[in-house]
């Protein structure tokens, strides 16, 4: 999986949700789910004991997704995350180590910056798609206007407070290659083995998408 086939399935369903679980069934089910839905760019963070074993399990059992390992605080998660499968490592923040561990595998990375100063020192480290993090929090659609409007040759991907409610408003800026959530994996209806409530997120979040992108 190169970078630009991330580039280009994003481009047609901009929406990266996120799978947290303690338990790979649960894990692969929501991922189908998601994936029946219309989104098959997925991110599985690394919150829980089992987020690894989450992680191998959604990689080998949804062959037609591009999974990623999130909340890819060190090296030694980077090279876990690698090992499981990963495709492409986001991280709440940035940090050089986990920026390195990527490049050298030849894997996609996506550090979360919230400032112009940690914006510019991804840019320095060679990055030019980042994570917006917390998008909600770190001033939203006019914070990424403002940055998109110096860093001209970066895509950012908001993440944190956003939902369906706001999705069509971040995708609306060019700067934005693509939105990432736990809106679309309700932990109370996944805990509750519904997952076709995932699906229908997962179908709403690709309609928005449509209508703003065509
Ligand atoms: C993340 O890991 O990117 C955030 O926790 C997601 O934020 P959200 O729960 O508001 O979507």
């Amino acid at each position: 999986m190169t970078a630009s086939d991330l580039r280009s399935r994003l481009a047609r369903a901009p929406v990266v949700p996120l799978i947290q679980a303690d338990d790979p069934g649960v894990a692969v089910s929501t991922a189908h789910a998601l994936v029946a839905g219309g989104l098959t760019v997925l991110e599985v963070v690394l919150r829980t004991r089992a987020a690894l074993e989450c992680l191998r399990g959604v990689v080998d059992a949804a062959p037609e997704a591009i999974v990623g390992a999130g909340t890819v605080l060190s090296e030694a998660h980077a090279s876990q995350s690698i090992d499981a499968g990963a495709t492409f490592l986001v991280s709440p923040g940035l940090h050089a180590s986990v920026v390195a561990a990527a490049q050298v595998a030849g894997v996609s990375v996506f550090p979360g910056v919230a400032t112009a100063t940690e914006a510019q020192t991804a840019w320095n480290l060679g990055l030019r798609t980042l994570k917006f993090f917390p998008a909600g929090q770190a001033g939203g659609v006019s914070m990424l206007k403002a940055l998109g409007s110096v860093f001209r040759d970066v895509t950012f991907m908001p993440t944190g407070g956003v939902s369906a409610k706001n999705l069509a408003e971040y995708l609306a800026l060019d700067s934005v290659i693509a939105c990432g959530g736990s809106w679309l994996t309700p932990k109370a209806a996944i805990a509750s083995g519904d997952f076709e409530t995932v699906t229908r997120l997962a179908q709403e979040a690709c309609a928005i998408a449509n209508e703003v992108r065509g």
